[in-house]
């Protein structure tokens, strides 16, 4: 059966605003004297902001208790760098394959949904010039539960009215793929197979994402 909607995760997927990330998050890091690396990198994406902290602070060398307050403070700034950082995003800083994949997806009229857990994604999307590109968006602001919980791709095949068979998921994290995979959806991953190794179907890199690579994978190819 033709799938009918996509649900594409934004950070690291539609743009490399994952990286973006990782640096806001180094920088607090080194504020807080704990190591941020690519491999604790990889347990954030997909995560929420104040998770994102929350296993920052865990990976302290030496415990730290942090108030509420103080932990709010944290997330705060670590907004306020990413935020200078995706001031410079233009719609060139698409990912290379993604313009020619949503079209695709479009031609073959297949719903498209965006389902993000950031609370930055709808400027994101602006400053790629791409609000207007999915027929649905689902962000932080309309989730009970985070990624790996599976609310924000139900959200949107709920929204359309389709069955969660009938969606398939785009995501970069770990988070993301599980999120997809308990929705009961197909898991397209970008990325490396360690981290990635639950994804249904998956790519390297964006560049080498197209609809009949993804269709074959999907079973109707
Ligand atoms: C996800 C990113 O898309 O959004 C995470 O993969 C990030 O790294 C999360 O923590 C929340 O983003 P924001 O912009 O609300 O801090
Ligand atoms: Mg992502």
């Amino acid at each position: 059966m033709q799938p009918k909607a996509f649900i594409f995760d934004l950070d690291g997927v539609l743009t490399d605003t994952a990286e973006f990330h990782y640096l806001a998050w180094k920088q607090i890091g080194e504020q807080l004297g704990i190591p941020v690396d690519r491999a604790l990198n990889e347990r954030l994406k997909g995560v929420s902001r104040m998770e994102s902290l929350e296993r920052i602070l865990a990976a302290a060398p030496r415990p730290l208790h942090l108030s509420p307050g103080e932990k709010e403070q944290w997330a705060t700034q670590k907004n306020a760098l990413y935020q200078e950082l995706i001031e410079t995003i233009r719609p060139s800083d698409r990912l290379p394959g993604i313009d020619g994949l949503l079209n695709e997806i479009r031609s073959a009229n297949i719903l498209l949904a965006l389902g993000s857990a950031s609370r930055n994604a709808n400027l994101v999307l602006e400053r790629l010039g791409l609000a207007d590109a999915f027929d649905y968006i689902v962000d932080a602001g309309q989730i009970r539960f985070g990624k790996p919980h599976p609310e924000t791709f139900v959200n949107a095949a709920d929204h359309f009215g389709l069955p969660y068979e009938t969606c398939i998921g785009v995501e970069d994290s770990a988070a993301g793929i599980e999120a997809i995979n308990a929705a009961g959806m197909f898991s397209v991953g970008i990325g490396s197979p360690d981290a990635l190794s639950e994804a249904k179907y998956r790519v390297a890199d964006t560049s080498l994402l197209t609809l009949g690579g993804i269709l074959e994978a999907y079973g109707i190819g």
